[in-house]
């Protein structure tokens, strides 16, 4: 493996993640009000990152992602006396218990794995922070592995799918919010308890746009203190084609055979994975 990864309990990391920091994730002490933004990456966290950060009169500040750093970042979270939003790419299993305890919420964004696996392929080609990567047909066979940062597609939404239910997790899927932004947009606003408006509601959707986010992040210099997945600091990296179905232009039919098996077998009791029948 490159150096640019390490493994922490069998999932790889980023070696921005510290070992240190990974280690101590259960002493962090949550607030009731903290907001949680979590996914597997190339999700959609920048989008609802940036809906959250356009809600008028929400008074909450959105941190770095909670295990990007060294063991100094929960020092650093608590100077921070806004209502947090924190991202982070944590499987439930390792998110810091106090969060649980406290029943803090949590949006899980979850999108069509064939179009995450696609556009992580892109991030490894164009990230320095993550591996060198030859070819698709390389990349594929590391995500069916789980060989891939934050570990396995199946196993991260598999976590999260014990806790669909419970009334502090709000599963937002990245497919539906691009058929109808708005309908998504008002979910979230009225899980934070934030009384919005329709037509502030529209103007959400249309500044939160792809082209919209896309054209923005070429003007903007990159701020390490706003980054949102710890991956990267350049959001010049993050906005690459936003649809849903570009799977089909690298998939291969075998390709799909495989992935498709693996899906069924691994997803089999996974009601969130129905969703994506309809797409592979
Ligand atoms: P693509 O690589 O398929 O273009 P994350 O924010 O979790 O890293 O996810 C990045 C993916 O979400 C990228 O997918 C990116 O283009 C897409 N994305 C970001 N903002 C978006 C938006 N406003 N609408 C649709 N897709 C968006």
């Amino acid at each position: 493996q490159s150096s640019v990864l390490h493994k922490f309990k069998g999932i790889l990391f980023s070696t921005m993640s510290s070992e240190e920091l990974l280690n101590s994730l259960d002493f962090f002490s949550a607030r009731e009000d903290d907001v949680f933004l979590v996914s597997y990456p190339k999700s959609g966290t920048h989008w609802i990152a940036e809906v959250i950060g356009n809600i008028p009169n929400a008074r909450m500040s959105l941190t770095s992602p909670i295990e990007l750093g060294d063991i100094s970042k929960f020092d650093e979270l608590k100077m921070n006396s806004k209502r947090r939003v924190i991202p982070t790419h944590l499987s439930y299993n390792m998110l810091p218990v106090n969060i649980k305890q406290k029943q803090c919420k949590i949006i899980y964004i979850i999108r069509n794995p064939k179009d995450t696996a696609v556009s992580l392929f892109h991030y490894y080609r164009d990230n320095p922070n993550l591996p060198g990567i030859e070819t698709w047909a390389a990349f594929f066979e590391l995500f069916l592995r789980g060989d891939v940062v934050y570990g396995s597609w199946f196993d991260h939404v598999l976590s999260w799918e014990e806790h669909k239910n419970d009334k502090n997790i709000l599963i937002i899927f990245y497919e539906e919010m691009k058929k109808d932004p708005s309908k998504s947009i008002k979910k979230i606003t009225t899980f934070l308890g934030i009384n919005v408006n329709d037509s502030e509601i529209n103007k959400i959707a249309q500044k939160t746009s792809f082209s919209e986010m896309k054209n923005n992040a070429a003007k903007e210099n990159c701020d390490p203190n706003h980054t949102i997945c710890a991956l990267t600091s350049n959001r010049n990296l993050v906005f690459r084609k936003g649809a849903v179905g570009d799977w089909i232009n690298y998939f291969t039919s075998k390709q799909r055979r495989v992935f498709d098996e693996l899906f069924t077998e691994k997803m089999k009791h996974s009601e969130l994975a129905r969703h994506f029948e309809d797409n592979s």
